[in-house]
């Protein structure tokens, strides 16, 4: 090839990239727009390695879109445990009620009904129709951004939205007719195995020679991303409540973090406060009861994606008061080998996994 290569040739060059090195992936060898939905949801800011036992056990649960509608919510929770970002589950679980409902049981064909559902934005959308319906659409994530701000040489910063629709745009004008799925997962490849966020692969990489970024051997700096701000850390404090043999448990309020998972009650250290007093002060705001505090059962480290925690968790006895939900969503009193049933956020799991190691542990308390 001379001179420049047309958007025409440098999507041909990435399809035949493709036909030879596509990721085998079970989300591919179906045709089921339910499935590739699950997929999608499932993908959304997660690594496909991650993604993969995780698929397969949702589909063996929930294996149409009838299945999920009809389940609980804290059963679609509890078999996403573990995967985050959990408003994810919730919207996919409200979008097969709606395809249920509303759609009888199939999917709509049409961006602007599949932009009106819960969960379905741009990038979703996108995949959806051109993977699914074979439907001329960019779909245009994190991985696709990286690889064409590099191809194309993009200094600017992604973040502010004018950049992204330039670069959306050069997709769009990029999609093979007819093949915009295979155009559009052959980008996600792509970034995923050649063009990663370090030490990209340029010499595997179909587009080597067109790349702008390569030529001026900035790859690795762009796209150009806004300093870091301090990620913020918290300390949490947590308590096994104690009665009888039972342990209390909270479900968290149905929107913001981790909503509608279960959790040992507490909550965040105020400055000038023990982690003790926290804890006393957390369970009456939440759930109207009085509390001792005992042993230290465990303490957990855990990063989230905008900032950090340290757990710490108490064995607690229940003193007075009758748990209502002040700042719950609902409370159960549970056996410790029934906690397995509850999706809990990753950060507890380590409690529960002593819990349940060594059971006979109230007398902590
Ligand atoms: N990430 C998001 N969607 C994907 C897909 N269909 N294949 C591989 N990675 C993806």
């Amino acid at each position: 090839m001379t001179g420049k290569p047309s958007l025409h040739q440098l999507s041909r060059l990435l399809l035949a990239w493709y036909r030879e090195n596509r990721r085998d992936l079970p989300w591919r060898n179906t045709r089921d727009p339910y499935a590739i939905t699950v997929a999608e949801f499932m993908l959304h800011q997660t690594r496909v390695q991650t993604v993969l036992p995780y698929y397969q056990r949702f589909l063996g649960l929930f294996p149409t879109w009838a299945s999920l509608a009809e389940a609980s919510l804290d059963k679609v929770l509890k078999a996403w445990e573990g995967l985050g970002y959990y408003a994810r589950a919730r919207h996919l679980h409200e979008l097969a009620r709606r395809v249920c409902a509303q759609y009888n049981g199939q999917l709509p064909h049409s961006l602007d009904a599949l932009l009106a559902l819960p969960g379905i934005g741009p990038y979703t959308a996108g995949a959806i129709l051109s993977i699914c319906f074979s439907q001329d659409y960019p779909a245009v994530d994190g991985n696709a951004k990286r690889v064409l701000s590099r191809l194309f040489g993009i200094e600017a910063d992604l973040s502010p939205s004018k950049a992204t629709k330039h670069i959306q745009e050069l997709a769009a004008q990029m999609l093979p007719p007819g093949q915009a799925g295979a155009f559009n997962q052959a980008l996600m490849d792509l970034g995923a195995t050649i063009c990663t966020a370090r030490q990209p692969a340029c010499a595997q990489c179909p587009w080597t020679e067109a790349c702008q970024a390569r030529r001026l051997n900035i790859q690795e700096k762009l796209p150009l991303r806004q300093p870091r701000k301090t990620i913020p850390h918290d300390e949490i404090a947590a308590g096994v409540i104690w009665r009888d043999g039972f342990i209390l448990i909270a479900q968290r309020p149905p929107h913001g973090l981790l909503g509608n998972l279960w959790e040992f009650p507490g909550g965040k250290r105020e400055p000038g406060e023990s982690l003790e007093e926290c804890l006393v002060r957390e369970v009456r705001e939440e759930l109207g009861i009085a509390i001792r505090v005992g042993q230290l059962l465990a303490k957990v480290r855990h990063a989230y994606t905008h900032f950090r925690i340290t757990l710490y968790a108490y064995h607690c006895q229940y003193v007075s008061g009758e748990p209502q939900n002040l700042g719950c969503t609902a409370w159960k009193w549970v056996k410790p080998e029934e906690l397995g049933e509850y999706a809990f956020p990753a950060a507890n799991h380590a409690i529960i996994q002593t819990l349940q190691a060594a059971p006979q542990q109230q007398d902590k308390a």
